[in-house]
């Protein structure tokens, strides 16, 4: 059939992926001997070969390990412009990147590194690959609220180098209402505000995403089918859902992608996306997620196709001038 040819042609938007989820092995094991640091994998492949996950937590384990080679600016620039490549080649035309600057300052990297560097990519991605990119600054849930605050305060003289707040991390056990303080100030700030909620979480956690932190999009939410309440708010009030398939493969989120609740979703009337999280860890890039996702599921067609990606393209935080350009 013509789909595979309509899905890697539509321009299409990523509203959710951690440009640390972004770090291949290669570049992993090349930044380590660049930067003198020991890894505890003989090999790349040794390495790709511990990528086998049973939930969330097993998979940050790794994660926040393999972003351990990452020292100076030019890593983090290196490291989101091989994403933005990857990008490119899949048709997006917009990509908004979560960083986590946690994982690099508790190491002692410095705020500054990380975000010059990961700025510069988005900035050359838009003048020279006609990717529009932008950086959301996401807290690790894991750690306190004053943690959190913390990191924004340090985030103030950069405010113009990153467009909003998310959530991310450890879900269980960290109820979106813990960030209630954090959140407001972003708001008042004027910065976006996205939160991870229903991925591992009970649908209570998208319920409070929304009333406490009020977000504009919930990161993942797919545990919202478990709740028709919540199915019928998230519909009539528009908020895009920014689903990652393969993701919630990799971690057992569901069993398979044939038990998707993605269809469920579209049928119900929710603005649901489709994106990647962590490409390096999850077996694939922006349409890799989406070939695989149509794939295993007959209840998609064209008409979903369209309807994800005009989604995507609706949900941005991109200014005015830069969406004029995608009708
Ligand atoms: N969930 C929570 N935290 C994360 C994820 C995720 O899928 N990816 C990177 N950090
Ligand atoms: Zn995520």
């Amino acid at each position: 059939s013509a789909l595979p040819a309509l899905i890697e042609r539509l321009p299409k938007a990523e509203l959710h992926l951690h440009i640390e989820g972004s770090l291949e092995p290669e570049l992993i094991f090349a930044l380590a001997q660049r930067n003198g640091v020991a890894l505890p994998y003989a090999s790349v492949e040794a390495l790709r070969a511990a990528y086998a996950f049973t939930d969330l937590q097993s998979f940050l384990d790794i994660y926040y390990a393999g972003a351990s080679v990452l020292l100076q600016e030019q890593d983090f620039f290196d490291m989101a412009w091989a994403y933005l490549l990857r990008a490119q080649a899949d048709q997006v035309v917009r990509a908004e990147l979560f960083f986590d600057p946690q994982t690099h300052t508790e190491r002692g990297v410095p705020f500054e590194v990380v975000i010059r560097g990961l700025h510069r990519a988005c900035r050359q991605a838009q003048a020279s690959l006609g990717v529009s990119a932008d950086l959301i600054l996401c807290f690790l849930r894991h750690l306190s609220e004053e943690e959190a605050l913390a990191t924004l305060q340090q985030a103030l003289p950069y405010r113009d180098l990153f467009i909003g707040v998310g959530l991310d991390s450890a879900e269980r056990g960290h109820p979106p209402e813990k960030f209630a303080r954090v959140f407001a100030q972003a708001r008042a700030l004027g910065l976006h505000v996205v939160a991870h909620a229903g991925e591992e979480g009970p649908p209570a956690y998208v319920w409070s995403a929304l009333d406490v932190l009020q977000v504009e999009r919930i990161d993942h939410g797919v545990r919202s089918v478990e709740d028709p309440a919540l199915m019928d708010r998230l519909a009539a009030q528009g908020v895009p859902l920014t689903v990652c398939p393969l993701s919630n493969l990799k971690l057992c989120v569901v069993r398979d992608l044939a038990d998707h609740p993605l269809p469920t979703l579209l049928a119900a009337g929710l603005k649901a996306t489709i994106n990647a999280d962590d490409p390096a860890y999850f077996g694939g890039y922006l349409n890799d997620n989406w070939r695989a996702t149509f794939a295993a599921l007959p209840q998609l067609g064209p008409a979903q196709a369209y309807a994800l990606a005009r989604h995507s393209l609706e949900a941005t935080f991109a200014p005015p001038e830069v969406q004029a350009a995608w009708v």
